[in-house]
């Protein structure tokens, strides 16, 4: 249906203004393909006429969609000549008929007469099964009437894809296609544009061309529709040379003084910009690491400087109170913490923590305090860092700094009022004209609010990251780079996808195979009492008949629970493999946890847990496996890595380390390391985790392997948007292999279109998750009302009084006036996020999360929500005037 809606919005934004779409659905029975349609349609500017041969479908239509006006409802039976029937020759735009055709016992008759309703150059859009299934001969075949046609027996009324269009074309349809163009799950949706015959008076459907074949291609299906064609999943990130902010444009934006925050690198970067700053008359408050929080607020405001600790949460707090009892309230934080002298830093294991409480606990902090003192306004952050992107392939990286890609990319996802983004740089001597060029393109970058949030200069040039399709297609056969009776570790084995890729490396090369997790699991000869006093469902017993699975395709197994964060624990695991094994000769890591969170609640145990296995992991599996030459290193990584979704600030900073470990590790030794930005898999693992948790609704409960493609249930059974795309153990599987054919060292992949995906800023992905991670708050009223600048005033009419129950409930303040500020009352925007998703829910609403922001006053969301309305019912009493007018002519 989605590719359905595609055409159909295709059609609608084609339409010349003043002009009536005069719309006919063929057999509308339930409203199914109905339901997805309507919404699409201009209410002012649609006839649609809902049809069918029975009054039950009509009469229950009609309560259906009692709330779109532009509905007709009569009775049509296409096996019968329309014009019999009362209805004009020639007088639709578009007829869509939805799983019905195939039930008329002659298709010949029925086009015809389909074509006869179509004006000139109208559109027929038609959902079909174009591959009968197995049982429908026993279930339906024999309750359908004869058919005439040869072409189909009752065994299978079903045409195929090419026999739709042969018949398409034989009945006056010009321009025919067929969706999905490539494999398929055995449905299609067939367009035909009606032929325009000179002897036809009747006025054309459309006069301007339609391009309906670009839109609904498989390039640009709806978003997260799985594309049949495997070999267009895969996705690399790619940087873009762009042009730097053009100075003069620079020095008029720059011209307000502002206030702002900048947190200086030892380096001198940020130094240089200072002094720049302060010449254009702007207060600049610097901010240096020290051991604790202190500072000289006697200094003139241009020169206030201050050191923090970066581990402590509340010297950020201390800052931020400071700079607001000094009239302070900043507008720009340039953050330097991450320009660091590359032959000095000392990188690995040694020196992690440090690097986190730099980068990723500073903007953790920085944000968190913002929030806590109602620094709503709206902010620039940039946080500037050298050799932290592979733009050339050929950069010396420090891994330790990308987990500040993922608070960049998911701070303005949660806080809408502050807009992030990452600046890379190389250094060179400083003093150098390189350097001051390169200051030279910061300050103006400083200056203006440029649209991409990850940027790079390298040389003379700026680069911004974009995502590419790359084709991998069969020949990509990973095979080769694997050895008959390998010794593999799989760190996190025992998860869905370390067992699904062990079960592949068992098969292929019967290798001895090393499986990691925390969790403990019985020995193996263990294992017969264990399945003999456990349910068959328990999840260890399902392990268990995996692991002899393996072992039957003769494989070795090698079971060890250890902490791949620890290092003690890895140096024994590789010590026992050693002993019965021998040399490892790949590893895929595959550990990780979910841990999903909103910032402004985020503890930094919280965060640490997240980290732990992807960063400290990845850096002690290093250190414990510097002395084996690999043939491949793994890395799982997640979509969420480039594409997360609000609340998955660690988990996102996570992946990006693993991301840009992969690339340091190719630079730094040419071992085959790639990261894999998995999308969702199906059956079990952390997406369908995470799916549980955001649907609160029970997902089958199914032993994985049922859910391989053959007996898959239907994934339109799921309502959560990002399994929709999931993979299949088997398409993972092969997914993998070609990855490991490859020469790539990021992969993202994605069965949908990940660039449609990326440009889709749809604000309730972001709400709908919030609410998901986030507990909803008590509703319990706690607290009086705090004492305030303005007077209490109470609530003057139904808007107001609804909506303060919701700021009650949400911030747990007995008495709420209608002029008190949402922020002044302890609100932030993760509570703002909540009031506006339940707003909108109550009142049938779209306010923005920006609007508690802007006026974040009950008064003035009440006036909002009441305009909002207004507008509504004039535009319904619109289309009621035009409608009821129409209706009389008719009559
Ligand atoms: N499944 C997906 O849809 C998906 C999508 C994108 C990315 N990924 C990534 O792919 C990887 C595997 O995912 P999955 O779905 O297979 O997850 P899973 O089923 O939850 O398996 C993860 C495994 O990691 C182990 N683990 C966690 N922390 C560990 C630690 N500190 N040391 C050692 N083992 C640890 C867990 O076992 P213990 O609890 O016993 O330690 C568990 O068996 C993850 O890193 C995930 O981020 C998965």
């Amino acid at each position: 249906n989605s590719i359905l809606r595609v055409i159909v919005k295709q059609v609608t934004g084609s339409l010349p203004q003043l002009t009536n779409l005069r719309v006919l659905e063929v057999g509308g029975g339930q409203g199914l393909a109905t339901r997805e349609l309507l919404p699409l349609l201009p209410s002012k500017q649609t006839n649609y006429t809902f049809t069918d041969v029975g009054g039950y479908f009509l009469n229950s239509g009609k309560k259906k969609f009692s709330g779109y006006p532009f509905i007709d409802y009569r009775f049509l039976d296409i096996e019968q000549p329309p014009s019999e029937q009362g209805y004009e020759s020639h007088s639709f735009d578009v007829v869509i008929a939805a799983n019905v055709l195939h039930v008329t016992k002659n298709m010949d008759a029925t086009l015809h007469h389909v074509r006869s309703l179509l004006a000139p150059n109208g559109l027929l859009l038609i959902l079909e099964i174009t591959e009968a299934a197995l049982d429908f001969d026993i279930t339906w075949g024999l309750l359908m009437n004869p058919l005439e046609d040869e072409e189909r027996s009752l065994g299978n009324p079903f045409l195929s894809k090419q026999q739709w269009r042969e018949v398409l074309l034989r009945h006056g349809f010009v321009e025919v296609a067929a969706f999905p163009e490539g494999e398929s799950l055995g449905q299609h949706i067939l367009v035909g544009q009606a032929s325009m015959p000179d002897t036809l008076s009747a006025p054309a459907a459309f006069t301007v061309p339609l391009d309906y074949k670009d839109t609904a291609g498989p390039n640009s299906q709806a978003l997260l529709d799985k594309n049949p064609d495997m070999a267009e999943w895969f996705y690399v990130p790619s940087w873009k040379r762009s042009t730097t902010p053009l100075p003069f444009a620079a020095k008029e934006q720059a011209s307000q003084p502002e206030c702002w925050l900048v947190f200086v690198d030892e380096w001198g970067l940020g130094a240089q910009i200072l002094k720049r700053l302060e010449l254009e008359g702007h207060d600049v408050v610097t901010v240096r690491i020290g051991d604790q929080f202190s500072g000289n607020n006697k200094l003139a405001q241009s020169q206030l400087a201050y050191t923090i600790n970066p581990q402590q949460r509340d010297d950020y707090d201390a800052l931020f109170k400071e700079l607001l009892a000094l009239g302070l309230r900043p507008t720009r934080v340039l953050h330097f913490w991450n320009v660091t002298s590359h032959e000095k830093t000392e990188s690995g294991l040694a020196a992690i923590d440090q690097a986190q409480a730099k980068g990723f606990y500073s903007l953790l902090f920085l944000v968190q305090a913002l929030s806590t003192q109602n620094l709503v306004d709206e902010l620039q952050v940039t946080v500037i860092s050298n050799n932290l992107q592979s733009v050339t392939g050929e950069e010396l990286l420090s891994p330790e700094k990308a987990t500040l890609l993922g608070a960049v990319r998911v701070i303005p996802l949660e806080y809408p009022n502050i807009r992030c983004r990452s600046i890379d740089v190389l250094l060179s001597e400083g003093g150098s004209w390189q350097v001051e060029n390169l200051v030279e393109n910061l300050f103006a970058e400083f200056s203006v609010n440029t649209p991409e949030p990850i940027i790079a200069y390298r040389g003379m040039h700026r680069w911004t990251l974009t995502i590419e399709q790359v084709r991998l297609d069969e020949a990509f056969e990973g095979i080769s780079r694997l050895r008959e009776g390998g010794v593999y570790l799989i760190t996190g084995g025992l998860g869905t996808i370390g067992l699904a890729l062990a079960s592949y490396l068992a098969q292929t090369v019967q290798a001895k195979l090393v499986l990691t997790g925390r969790s403990a699991f019985p020995a193996k000869d263990e294992w017969e009492t264990w399945l003999n006093s456990h349910e068959e469902d328990d999840e260890v017993s399902d392990k268990i008949g995996r692991l002899k699975k393996l072992e039957k395709l003769g494989a070795e197994i090698l079971i060890a629970q250890a902490d791949v964060a620890d290092l003690e624990a890895m140096q024994q695991v590789i010590a026992r493999t050693q002993e019965r094994f021998g040399q490892i000769n790949g590893v895929i890591h595959a550990a990780g946890i979910l841990g999903d969170g909103v910032i402004g609640r985020k503890a930094r145990k919280d965060a640490e847990s997240v980290l732990l296995p992807k960063v400290r992991g990845t850096l002690v599996l290093d250190e414990v496996l510097k002395t084996f030459e690999l043939d491949f290193w793994i890395l799982c990584s997640s979509r969420a890595s480039v594409t997360p979704l609000a609340g998955q600030m660690s988990y996102s900073s996570a992946n990006n380390f693993l991301d840009v470990f992969a690339h340091h590790e190719t630079v730094r030794d040419g071992t085959f390391t790639i990261s894999i930005n998995w999308g969702s898999w199906l059956g079990s693992g952390m997406a369908v985790e995470a799916a549980k948790k955001l649907a609160q609704t029970q997902l089958p409960q199914t032993d994985s392997d049922d859910w391989d493609k053959d007996s898959a249930a239907p994934i339109s059974k799921f309502k959560v948007d990002f399994l929709k795309d999931g993979v299949f153990i088997s398409e993972g599987i092969e997914v993998f292999k070609r990855i490991l054919g490859s020469n790539l060292s990021q992969v993202i992949v994605s069965a949908s279109d990940l660039i449609a995906q990326i440009n889709d800023e749809s604000i309730y992905r972001t709400l709908s998750n919030i609410e998901a991670v986030e507990e909803p708050s008590s509703g319990l009223s706690t607290h009086p009302r705090p004492d305030l600048n303005n007077a209490y005033v109470a609530p003057r009419n139904e808007i107001e009084k609804m909506l303060i129950d919701i700021w009650q409930e949400v911030l747990g303040i007995g008495q709420i006036g209608i002029y008190d500020n949402f922020f002044e009352l302890g609100g932030d925007s993760l509570l703002a996020t909540q009031v506006i998703s339940r707003a909108n829910k109550t009142f049938h609403a779209e306010l923005s999360v920006n609007s508690m922001f802007e006026i974040p006053t009950v008064a003035d969301i009440s006036e909002q929500i009441k305009n909002i309305r207004l507008t509504t019912q004039k535009q319904q009493d619109f289309t009621d005037a035009t409608l009821g007018k129409r209706d009389e002519g008719v009559l």
